[in-house]
């Protein structure tokens, strides 16, 4: 499996990465949980898990969580992140993590891992008509 800028390597170290978050979620109330890692363009990997709080709508996604530790961090330039679930399907990002994404990264790649296979849609694919000023 290729894509234009990311090697097969990064490609697997990164649905490895998104998979072994999952065991970080912090799901009591909805019992899903998802892991996410991103890749940014020097070469740093940041990960994340879904976190959910008494408050329901504060809940963090998997995705916002590693792109705001990577943006906290210094990280500015995007290749692709990856998302996986417990259920083992893809995980399609929610809108708000599109909207996020779309606005920082507006060139990655979205990786979907699941059992049956890597899909990798861009965040232009997914979101067509974001929001911008
Ligand atoms: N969730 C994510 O982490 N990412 C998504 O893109 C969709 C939903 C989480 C939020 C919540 O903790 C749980 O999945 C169920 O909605």
């Amino acid at each position: 499996m290729t894509c234009r800028g990311l090697r097969q390597e990064d490609i697997l170290a990164l649905a490895e990465k998104a998979t072994e978050s999952l065991k970080n979620a912090i799901a009591p109330y909805s019992g899903f949980r998802v892991g996410a890692a991103i890749l940014s363009s020097d070469g740093r990997v940041f990960t994340g898990a879904n976190i959910e709080n008494y408050s329901l709508t504060l809940v963090a996604c998997a995705e916002r969580v590693a792109l705001f530790k990577a943006l906290s961090e210094g990280a500015r330039e995007f290749k692709a992140i990856a998302i996986a679930c417990h259920t083992g399907d893809y995980c399609y990002p929610c809108g708000i993590c599109r909207q996020a994404l779309y606005e920082f990264a507006p060139e990655i790649k979205v990786m979907l891992v699941s059992e049956k296979g890597i899909k990798m849609p861009s965040i232009k694919e997914l979101l067509p008509f974001p929001f911008v000023k």
